[in-house]
């Protein structure tokens, strides 16, 4: 019955809940989907664990390594004990629809006593691992790989993993995920769509956003296809009908926010604020009208620099693929963003993509080190959806907060507090429009100097780094000189919710 009112409350604004409660938009198109589709090209024969070498006896964690951070929302994923530096991915792609071989450079800082590096890995086959330069014992369990020395690895010490490996992506499939995550390939090309655990479906990875890192992509493919990737292009190489390209970032990521995408795009250029680069690529069939949309992005990143502080990235732009899923996603400095949504309403595409950009600021250069403050990813983002909604003329932002009250009303029983979902409703429509009313709420609370001063000073203290709801809880503390643990109490985790602050 609830979940019923707040259905029809976002059939309203474009949203609806699906039946698991994930958000999910109204299609932009005539699509009717209420979560992504299975990959087309689902290859099922390439089972997991295709490793060359035989399994050790023991399970991993009695390697004496950890095989996860414990994170309740996913719960194999990441490792304790490394702090991952940089990923250095040398990619072959002949045939985006085809299996990839790739070769991956890991550099890794032991923050202890390591008797082997474990890793996430789904599917594909390890051809060989050596950890610098020597060679390693190598497992799978499942969706863990491990590596195990000859000799542990001492505390405080980095090294270099360097692991070559192939085979046809499998998608994942996780009860955290709102559909098929991992890479997904269509007719027009492939691309990535990882949030939260899909990283692992095409690189072994520290696969937690609690361990950000470095990343650079060399990707290479056929010369008549585009490679795109996080980041600004360092180098393009064509020798014997493959071009390699080379991308890299200045700024950590997390796994999660990854975007490579090879096949039939156009590259398109522009400028943004401050002289900025703004690169685009589109489905080569995206119309010259459909194209005109994507002009609308520096205005946007113009409008959220006036509210949160300077663009945090190297580069911005939108891959606009041919995704079946009505989701967009964040992946840095590069959005996957459907290209359904540029054929449909361009008020919806407009507010997709200000959601989508300001996660460059809260999600992509702020990082939360846990799923279950996944709000400070989409509450954010849709609070400033509801303001770009507003200041371009789409939705007055009381109807946006009118709207929110209702799930917020209704979503928390549901779903569970805003700061700490159910580990299957981190993407619940109480995630999003409730936390926006939230935040909504707090600049109530405040005013508006002191909140705006809030989400800037948020944006640039953790510049690069993780952050969770409790540090945010702390600025927002100092900033004011108030003690704002009975607001946070009540608006994040209390049953019921008071009327908005009237001041
Ligand atoms: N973070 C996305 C958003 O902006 C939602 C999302 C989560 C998603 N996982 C995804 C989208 C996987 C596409 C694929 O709301
Ligand atoms: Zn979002």
């Amino acid at each position: 019955m609830a979940s019923m009112v707040i259905a029809a409350a976002l059939l309203v604004s474009g949203c609806t809940s699906s039946g698991d409660g994930a958000i999910q938009r109204k299609g932009p198109a005539s699509t009717t989907s209420s979560l992504p589709d299975s990959d087309q090209d689902q290859d099922s024969s390439d089972g997991e664990g295709g490793s060359t070498s035989s399994p050790t006896d023991g399970p991993l964690d009695g390697l004496g390594s950890p095989t996860s951070v414990g994170d309740p929302v996913t719960p194999g994923a990441g490792a304790e004990g490394i702090d991952v530096l940089s990923y250095d991915l040398d990619l072959n792609v002949a045939d985006p629809q085809g299996p990839i071989s790739a070769t991956v450079l890991i550099t890794v800082k032991a923050e202890q006593e390591l008797a082997a590096l474990n890793l996430d890995l789904h599917g594909l086959t390890v051809e060989s691992a050596t950890i610098d330069d020597l060679p390693v014992d190598v497992s799978r369990d499942g969706d863990e790989l491990s590596l195990k020395p000859k000799s542990p690895i001492p505390q405080d010490t980095e090294f270099v993993a360097a692991i070559s490996y192939s085979g046809d992506p499998n998608p994942v499939e996780d009860p955290s995920a709102p559909g098929v995550i991992g890479w997904l390939d269509r007719e027009s090309g492939s691309f990535v769509a990882a949030e939260p655990i899909g990283t692992k479906a095409f690189l072994p990875s520290n696969d937690h956003p609690s361990d950000k890192a470095l990343f650079s992509f060399t990707i290479t493919a056929p010369e008549n296809l585009t490679a795109i990737a996080n980041g600004v292009l360092a180098e393009k190489l064509t020798e014997n009908g493959m071009t390699s390209w080379r991308y890299t970032q200045s700024d950590p990521m997390a796994t999660y926010l990854i975007q490579i995408a090879v096949g039939d795009y156009d590259l398109i250029e522009a400028t943004g604020p401050r002289g900025m680069q703004i690169r685009h690529a589109v489905v080569r069939n995206l119309s010259e009208e459909q194209r005109t949309l994507l002009d609308q992005t520096a205005a946007q990143i113009e409008f959220f620099e006036t509210l949160f502080g300077p663009y945090p990235l190297d580069t911005y732009g939108l891959l606009v693929a041919d995704s079946s899923p009505e989701f967009a996603l964040e992946t840095q400095t590069l959005t996957l963003m459907p290209a359904s949504w540029l054929r449909g309403n361009t008020d919806e595409f407009s507010r997709v993509a200000a959601h989508e950009l300001a996660h460059q600021w809260y999600g992509d250069s702020i990082t939360p080190s846990s799923w279950s403050d996944i709000w400070l990813n989409e509450s954010f983002a849709t609070y400033a959806e509801w303001l770009w909604a507003d200041h371009a003329g789409i939705q007055p932002l009381e109807d946006s907060i009118e709207e929110g009250k209702q799930v917020a009303e209704e979503g928390r029983g549901i779903y569970g507090p805003i700061d700490d979902p159910r580990p299957t409703e981190i993407f619940s429509i109480n995630v999003y429009y409730g936390g926006g009313y939230v935040l909504h709420a707090l600049r109530l609370e405040i005013g508006d100097e002191q909140f705006f001063e809030l989400l800037r000073r948020w944006a640039a203290d953790n510049a690069g780094d993780n952050v969770s709801t409790e540090d945010f809880e702390a600025l927002a503390a100092e900033i004011t000189g108030s003690d704002l643990t009975d607001f946070f109490e009540t608006w994040l985790r209390s049953d019921s919710l008071p009327a908005l602050p009237n001041k």
